[in-house]
């Protein structure tokens, strides 16, 4: 253990396993190793990329340990790494070759394909999943009937109600236009639960498909089949980083 180093509360809040005070709790609590040896000492420090600090015996990554990638999330799994007893299908199986265990940044509906960002960077992750950030996301919908001028200008007028708030204005555009289908492309940069799905049917057009095609000013790559993963390259890393102001 070094004498030198960086306090361990903040290399757990850093890579975003807990805030500070969660940290300090999980170090009283004696939850906390470095180099395999309990802390118990809030002052306690410990050197990145030198000294293993771990939380229940599972090692906090250090920066050169960071990776990110693209995933392509097929339709019918849900953003989880498991599902206790109920045992629906996750997209656990998928992540199962990686050689880091990284966890989805936000999360996508069972029935929803598309881009889904994973990482082990746990601060990064925080930050872009917080509403402060703005981070927009971009979905591509096939839905009901065919949204004329007014429906699109309800999505993008900011008064459209959610759970008694406003959603805050869509970008929307109509790509295709069918018989009683239509396809409607969404950008927003909130991420409320079931957003899309319930932006459209308040305007009259319920989502019978949904896809994300882009990510924080990332497009999914369309090279990347559904369930395949890549890794996210540095310009696509420095451009989520830049997304949450770091
Ligand atoms: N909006 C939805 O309705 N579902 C998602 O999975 C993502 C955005």
């Amino acid at each position: 253990m070094s004498g030198d180093g960086v306090r361990i509360q903040k290399l757990i809040a850093d890579a975003g396993l807990a805030s500070r005070r969660g940290a300090e709790r999980l170090i009283a609590e004696g939850r906390v190793t470095i180099n395999g040896l309990p802390v118990s000492a809030l002052g306690a420090k410990a050197m990145p990329g030198v000294d293993e600090v771990a939380v229940d015996g599972e090692a906090i990554p250090s920066p050169e340990g960071l990776r990110y990638y693209m995933f392509h999330k097929p339709a019918g799994y849900l953003t989880a790494l498991s599902d206790g007893r109920l045992g629906r299908p996750t997209i656990a199986p998928f992540l199962e070759g990686l050689p880091v265990r990284v966890y989805p940044v936000g999360r996508l509906d069972r029935d929803v394909s598309g881009f889904l960002a994973l990482t082990n960077d746990g601060e990064l992750a925080r930050r872009l999943m917080h509403p402060s950030f703005l981070v927009p996301k971009i979905y591509r919908a096939r839905v009901k009937g065919s949204p004329g001028p007014e429906a699109l200008e309800l999505l993008r007028s900011g008064r459209l109600m959610i759970d008694g708030r406003p959603c805050a204005p869509a970008k929307a555009r109509l790509l295709k236009d069918g018989e009683d289908r239509g396809w409607v492309e969404l950008t927003l940069t909130e991420g409320r639960h079931r957003q899309v799905k319930r932006m459209l049917s308040a305007a009259g057009h319920p989502v019978l498909t949904l896809k994300r095609r882009a990510y924080a000013g990332i497009p999914l790559d369309p090279a990347l089949a559904p369930g395949a993963i890549r890794p996210l390259s540095d310009a696509e890393v420095q451009a989520l980083k830049r997304k949450a102001g770091l």
